[in-house]
């Protein structure tokens, strides 16, 4: 299969190339699409046969939901058994955007969709040429991220090419992404609803819409003995092919540390990195060094994290040490990410 990357520019949607985007889903093809968290790997969510493509496509194990997207909150009533009044309430104030939401599934979605279960996971994105792509595919997109099972989601369509080149029909480049994490999930099929994956919609703004909200325990703690409660935990996440530590500790505390572990890396030959922040990039002695951005800038941070740790991976790095990054906010999704690819390896100091 020839894969066509077509550029698509947000001001001016090219139509032309959108209508094809969507003839290809409607045949059962696959597509992949910029939105504004990652870019997403598309078939269409009620066509058994797209989403075996997709779960072929991407390397991933078939019992793995996959994410459906619509464009309009009018399409949602036919794809759950019912709308409950937490979920009118969420997309009123957070659709589109990044926030999934699990509710359980009407018959019109098969259960290749749904990893066999009988929930299924709905999110509205917000960026243009996503929703122009989705209503031209006829409404119902099922989507993962667009990378290799195993690499980081990819946030520029150059990296979707890297990893899907000739396994998908189309590539819609639609530049770098907004936001750079996957979407915040939240189980509604549950009562109190519970946080299944932190995101750019944080837990004190669904407390806020919806009164008591939980996290799942597993997400921040590899030893709380429970099973995640969203399939694609368990999985063994993207981790870098280098193997990273976070440091986590007073700031002095920690260039102490990581700069005395990359001269025990230096002498054994080992080629490093860090990610570190603006502020404190200067102090490293590493031969990869990365700064995620302003400390106090979550977003900024987040947007670039993926993009770091490909990067290392393409340098071939092989000892990688990270600045911890604590709060409430989006930190949390930053850290999620971060602990998932060290393997939850954190050195306190
Ligand atoms: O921002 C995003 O959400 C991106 C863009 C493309 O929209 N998509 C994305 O999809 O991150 P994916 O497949 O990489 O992650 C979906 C996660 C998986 O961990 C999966 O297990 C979980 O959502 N999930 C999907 N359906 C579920 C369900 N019915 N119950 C529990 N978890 C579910
Ligand atoms: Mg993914």
């Amino acid at each position: 299969m020839v894969t066509r990357i077509v550029t698509i520019e947000q001001q001016h949607i090219d139509t032309a190339a959108i209508r094809e985007a969507g003839e290809i889903i409607r045949a059962g093809g696959l597509v992949a699409f910029p939105t504004e968290t990652v870019y997403g790997l598309g078939g269409d969510a009620l066509n058994p046969e797209s989403s075996k493509k997709i779960y072929e496509a991407k390397g991933r194990p078939s019992d793995n939901p996959l994410i459906v997207h619509i464009a309009r909150i009018e399409a949602l009533p036919a794809i759950v058994r019912e709308v409950p009044e937490t979920a009118k309430k969420l997309a009123e104030a957070f659709w589109p955007g990044p926030l999934t939401m699990i509710l359980p599934k009407a018959e019109a979605v098969p259960k290749e969709t749904t990893g066999g279960l009988d929930t299924v996971a709905v999110r509205m994105p917000s960026h243009p040429a996503a929703l122009a792509f989705i209503e031209a595919a006829g409404g119902y997109v099922a989507a993962p991220s667009a990378n290799r099972s195993g690499r980081p989601s990819p946030t520029l369509a150059r990296y979707v090419a890297e990893d899907l080149d000739g396994r998908v029909e189309m590539i819609l480049d639609g530049g770098d992404v907004e936001l750079g994490l996957e979407s915040t999930i939240v189980d509604l099929a549950v009562e109190p609803p519970v946080i299944l994956r932190p995101g750019f919609v944080t837990e004190q703004m669904l407390r806020e819409t919806l009164g008591t909200v939980e996290t799942d325990e597993t997400l921040f703690r590899s030893d709380s003995g429970q099973a995640p409660k969203a399939p694609g935990m368990k999985y063994r996440h993207y981790a870098p092919k280098g193997e990273l530590t976070i440091v986590r500790g007073e700031a002095a505390a920690v260039t102490d540390y990581i700069n005395g572990q990359l001269a025990r890396g230096h002498k054994e030959n080992k080629k490093t990195g860090v990610i570190a922040t603006d502020e404190t990039i200067g102090r490293y002695e590493s031969q990869v060094l990365r700064s995620v951005g302003k400390r106090n800038d979550e977003r900024e941070v987040a947007q670039r994290l993926y993009r770091i740790l490909r990067e290392f991976d393409d340098e071939g790095v092989e000892l990688i040490y990270s600045e911890s990054f604590d709060g409430a906010g989006i930190s949390q999704a930053v850290m999620n990410r971060l602990l998932k690819a060290a393997g939850h390896r954190i050195k306190e100091v």
